[in-house]
């Protein structure tokens, strides 16, 4: 995780809060390759889950909901951690995460100071809206996006005559006061998630749910994930969140073990039902195709961490590799014979292609620049004429870029390039016009070699 956290600081993927004022814990911000990492992931999701559904349609709440919301949700009296503090060294625990033995002797884990009793932490950020600061004026940051689409769900029906079954897919921000922030961004105060809500009939809940665990299940593997890195975790009944009547998570293997990416969810008609009762409106579904009949309709959840997912991506592409310096057409590299390589699957890699001029005289620069111009239309692209090239091929390595093309004296001849491909390290030389074609049929047909 370490030498994951450094490559994403020095190559601007991630950036910690606030540094120049000692860092923010718990927050983080996204740099010129992690925010377009992040962009890709989230548009990833959003295709597979609206583009390619055609009963889900999308959302975009407000982070600020009228504070009955959370009342109604359960989140003001339920969405607490149990906290321990050390009366002598001061360290805080969330009380589930420290050995049995420590809670009960009331043994600090790390000084073996006392500690206090367990009390109960909400995790909810509260703040005030508006010049008094009362507990009239008591507004939260949202804890989870899912919310905001159940307060939305009978205006999307109006006005999109959806039927049931259908589903609302939101990504957006949310916020918790967690106890404990570390392993870089995996858990944070403030985070992204990608969330959707699938509505049923009850009695079809149970076989809705599973059909979105396939499809979750099979989403994480067209993205090229390696597969023997995942795994489920059904939730025991202490772990079941207070909407859930059942819950699993798919479990990715980060560098400090087996940790949650995503939950799916059953959270029956508990919060329809609950803001039945507490906005007094009527949430029920009226069936027009089977005699006008009135229900609450079960929700099946499927809740992605976005901000988690790049940190998994990031895990996942992450690479170090022994290899032969490489040269081109003559050129001397001063390449180590190490390399750090993102493989990046090309449809999240922050950068799709890289022009490289190999050398900035004779009119090699400018052609290289009209290539790029050309490419920018369709693709991501980065420039680079500084430096030994093998060096600008592993600076594009480390930024996950998968392929390079590298213009040359006989371009300019014959008006081919070198393509070179950042996994196999294999170089082809094909016509520059062809170049574009190649690109997208080589994204589409794209599989990961190692
Ligand atoms: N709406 C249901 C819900 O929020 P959750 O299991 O609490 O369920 C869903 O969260 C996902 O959101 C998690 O699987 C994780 O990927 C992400 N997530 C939750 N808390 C997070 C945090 N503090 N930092 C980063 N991601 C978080």
């Amino acid at each position: 995780m370490e030498k994951i956290t450094s490559l994403a600081k020095r190559r601007g993927f991630v950036f910690q809060s606030s540094e120049i004022y000692g860092g923010q814990n718990g927050a983080w911000d996204y740099g010129p390759l992690g925010i377009e990492l992040k962009n890709r992931i989230a548009a990833a999701w959003w295709k597979e889950m609206t583009q390619l559904h055609d009963d889900i349609v999308g959302l975009d709440a407000a982070i600020l909901m009228h504070p009955r919301t959370w009342e109604a949700s359960g989140h003001v009296e339920n969405f607490t951690d149990p906290l321990v503090d050390c009366k002598k060294c001061n360290a805080r625990f969330r009380a589930d995460q420290i050995p049995e033995e420590n809670l009960s002797a009331k043994k600090c884990p790390e000084c073996g100071g006392e500690l206090t009793d367990t009390r109960k932490f909400n995790l909810m950020f509260k703040t005030h809206i508006g010049p008094a600061e009362d507990t009239a004026s008591i507004i939260y940051l949202r804890p989870e996006t899912a919310q905001g689409i159940y307060v939305n769900y009978k205006n999307i029906i109006q006005s999109n005559r959806m039927k049931i079954p259908f589903g609302i897919a939101q990504i957006g921000k949310a916020f918790r006061n967690e106890i404990v922030t570390k392993n870089f961004i995996f858990r944070t105060c403030e985070f992204e998630q990608m969330e959707m809500q699938y509505f049923v009939k009850g009695g079809t809940d149970e076989e809705w749910f599973n059909e979105w665990r396939k499809r979750r299940w099979a989403y994480y593997e067209k993205l090229g994930v390696k597969m023997d890195h995942l795994r489920w975790h059904q939730h025991g009944p202490d772990e079941l969140a207070h909407y859930a009547k059942d819950a699993y998570d798919i479990e990715y293997l980060f560098p400090m073990g087996w940790r949650e990416l995503e939950g799916v969810h059953n959270r029956t008609d508990y919060d329809l039902r609950r803001h039945t009762e507490y906005s007094g409106k009527d949430m029920q579904y009226i069936d027009q195709d089977n005699n006008s009949e009135r229900y609450i309709p079960y929700i099946i959840e499927t809740s992605a961490g976005l901000t988690r997912n790049v940190l998994m991506v990031l895990c996942d592409a992450y690479d170090e590799e022994l290899v032969a310096s490489e040269k081109k057409d003559g050129a001397e590299s001063s390449a180590d014979d190490w390399r750090t390589v993102l493989r990046f699957h090309p449809s999240l890699a922050p950068v799709t292609v890289a022009v490289l001029p190999l050398m900035k005289k004779d009119g090699l620069a400018e052609l290289a620049q009209d290539i790029r111009r050309e490419l920018k239309e369709d693709f991501a692209t980065d420039y680079d004429q500084a430096g030994a090239i093998g060096r600008r091929y592993r600076r594009q390595d480390e930024a996950g870029t998968p392929f390079c093309v590298t213009v040359d004296y006989q371009s300019k001849e014959d008006g081919t390039v070198t393509l070179r491909f950042r996994d196999s390290m294999e170089q082809i030389r094909i016509p520059k016009a062809e170049l574009a074609a190649r690109l997208r049929q080589e994204i589409k047909t794209y599989k990961r070699i190692k």
